[in-house]
């Protein structure tokens, strides 16, 4: 088992990871109250079982992503009045993205605040959704549009939730690793290098599953401590890595395109980017390209999309300043920086770039 603190004063709290510690390594609640469990559909048919057996109460709040809504997040309030949870009770969150931001969420404003436990059950909530205390709902204008910080009480990291995640998602998780080690650790991408193909697939992952959601919980705990609510500019602001041209793809492909895959080609655009700035040579582009194709994930923008499309959407990004478009660029293996003064020409050579030149060989 390994054990990550995130250091935040009076809200800090502890990353257990390990292997079938999700119902043994599950404190008691502290403070006394009734808990309940809140599932999406597709975990509740798979794991509520295990927790009514030990009469816990288990509720799902709806589909996944398309039910990220405000109005099915009040139903997780009212499942728990329907519970009796009072202000000792707690919330646990076992699902993904969708399910920890709901709960979160829910657990922030149910009787003003109540706490509550992540587990994480996609690798892409194991190394990012469930650390750092967003909380969220989509609204029909845009995704994740109302929502207030919450730091989890505990995040318990089972791996072997990961068993039963479909390739696709593994896939997105590992895009997010791949974020993380481009942006803070070279030693950790040196890591995932040697990996190679085992990142793509399930049962390849596995023995160095614990490892590597330790390394990516570490690094992103790091962020979350100097910089809790993205108000020291250009701290938490790092994370969009491959994000600002990935989530624009992920948009207009009607989200055909996964959000990872959407970041994966995102940093290879903001890597073009780099390059225009002779800020990141030729190597690294092609050692972050060979990591992510061999993880399984796509490099080459989508050729049908418009680049007037992707600018209009980019520049709605909520993450946005004084109406300038952000770019968070690589600077090596290891290090990004933040970017603001990108004209709408030099966006546009670089998504042409990308369009012409691809990376298949
Ligand atoms: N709060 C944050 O800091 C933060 C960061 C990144 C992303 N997010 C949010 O997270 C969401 C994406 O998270 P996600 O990728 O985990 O999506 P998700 O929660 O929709 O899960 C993806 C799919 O996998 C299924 N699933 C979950 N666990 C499973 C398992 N163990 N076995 C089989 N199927 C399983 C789910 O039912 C769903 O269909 C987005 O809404 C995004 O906005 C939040
Ligand atoms: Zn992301």
């Amino acid at each position: 088992m390994s054990l990550v603190k995130v250091e935040l004063g009076a809200r800090s709290y502890d990353i257990v990871i390990g292997n079938r510690i999700a119902l043994s390594h599950l404190p008691e609640n502290a403070r006394g109250g009734k808990r309940l469990f809140v599932f999406d559909d597709k975990t509740y048919e798979l794991y509520a079982g295990a927790f009514a057996e030990r009469n816990e109460f288990c509720f799902s709040f709806g589909r996944g992503e398309a039910d990220k809504r405000f109005d099915k997040m009040i139903t997780i309030c009212q499942a728990a009045i329907a519970n009796h949870l009072d202000r000792s009770g707690e919330l646990v969150a076992v699902g993904g993205g969708v399910t920890g931001d709901m709960t979160g969420f829910a657990a922030a404003i149910y009787l003003r605040g109540i706490n509550f436990i992540q587990m994480p059950t996609t690798l892409l909530a194991m190394v990012d959704s469930s650390v750092g205390g967003k909380t969220a709902v989509d609204l029909p204008e845009g995704k994740n549009l109302v929502g207030v910080f919450h730091q989890p009480d505990l995040v318990l990291i089972d791996t072997e939730f990961l068993r039963t995640l479909p390739e696709k998602e593994l896939h997105c998780g590992v895009a997010e690793v791949v974020k993380m080690a481009i942006g803070f650790d070279e030693v950790f991408f040196k890591r995932l290098e040697e990996m190679g193909g085992k990142l793509s697939k399930v049962e390849s992952f596995m023995p160095d599953a614990e490892d590597i959601i330790r390394r990516s919980c570490e690094l992103k705990a790091d962020v979350v401590r100097r910089d809790e609510t993205e108000t020291v500019s250009g701290v938490r602001e790092l994370l969009n890595f491959g994000h600002t041209f990935g989530h624009a793809m992920e948009t207009l492909s009607d989200f055909s395109l996964s959000h990872g895959e959407g970041v994966a080609i995102g940093m290879v655009l903001a890597g073009r980017a780099a390059m225009m700035r002779n800020m990141w040579g030729e190597a690294e582009q092609m050692r972050m390209i060979k990591l992510l194709k061999a993880a399984g994930l796509p490099v080459d923008v989508p050729k049908t999309m418009d680049f007037k499309d992707i600018l209009e959407v980019m520049r709605r990004d909520k993450k946005n300043r004084g109406g300038k478009i952000t770019l968070i660029l690589p600077r090596r293996i290891g290090e990004l920086t933040v970017v603001r003064d990108f004209s709408d020409q030099e966006l546009e050579q670089v998504w042409q770039s990308a369009v012409q030149g691809s990376y298949h060989d």
